[in-house]
């Protein structure tokens, strides 16, 4: 029986990753976070002293993807680049300010576009991965296709609940890599055959239901 593959793209702060893990934890598959491996790059770059917004650093930088290690476990995602544990390092606002840098330059798109789709392949019973451009480029092809989405004030509230600070600064600050990120793909419009969840008027576990729901309606 061939896995299920559930892709689930959309903005910052739309709580796409805990959204995400709950739906496979309750579904009992695996869950990839893809934005965790453009915040692992950022995080080796910054760590070297080196710049993200200069692309022959980000592609001189992708042959230590190699040393990339992404569990896939719903009940918590690990991961781990040239032997460093960054599972929290990567959450830092520095890694997020940096990030889009990694994200706009392609040869890091496509390297590790080729990590998720071996392990999209090899996921069993299923899968719940979640970015910017599963429902697109990384798996077209997935059984179910969700972009979730929120008001953006919404979204900002719920950022700020999760990090704290200046509300506004905040707000500030994921408009701007919303605006850099939709430059490089298209995560605020539904592709055609995408299922537009918008959780903005829904609490966490109606949202969870909601796909748990399209996916158990495919099946
Ligand atoms: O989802 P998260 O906020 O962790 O993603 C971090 C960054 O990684 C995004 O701001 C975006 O630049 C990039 N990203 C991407 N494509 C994905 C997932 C993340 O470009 N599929």
């Amino acid at each position: 029986q061939a896995a299920t593959v559930v892709a689930i793209d959309g903005p910052a702060g739309s709580g796409k990753s805990s959204v995400a893990r709950a739906v496979a934890r309750e579904l009992g598959f695996q869950f990839l976070d893809t934005g965790a491996a453009y915040r692992a790059l950022a995080w080796l770059i910054l760590e070297r002293g080196g710049d993200t917004d200069d692309p022959a650093t980000v592609i001189g930088a992708l042959d230590s993807l190699d040393s990339l290690e992404l569990t896939v476990d719903a009940s918590g995602q690990r991961v781990a680049i040239a032997g460093h544990d960054v599972t929290e390092a990567i959450r830092s606002e520095r890694i997020s300010a940096a990030v889009s840098g990694v994200a706009r330059t392609l040869p890091a798109r496509e390297a590790v576009n080729v990590r998720f789709r071996a392990i999209i392949a090899e996921a069993r019973p299923g899968i719940v991965a979640e970015g910017r451009d599963i429902t697109t480029v990384v798996a077209p092809d997935a059984d179910v296709r969700v972009l979730l989405t929120a008001d953006e004030a919404v979204r900002i509230r719920r950022r700020f609940g999760d990090v704290g600070g200046d509300e506004r600064q905040v707000g500030a600050r994921l408009a701007a890599r919303d605006a850099s990120d939709a430059k490089v793909v298209d995560f605020l419009s539904a592709a055609e055959g995408v299922t537009v969840v918008d959780s903005t008027d829904l609490t966490f576990d109606e949202t969870v239901e909601a796909i748990v729901r399209l996916v158990t309606e495919e099946s």
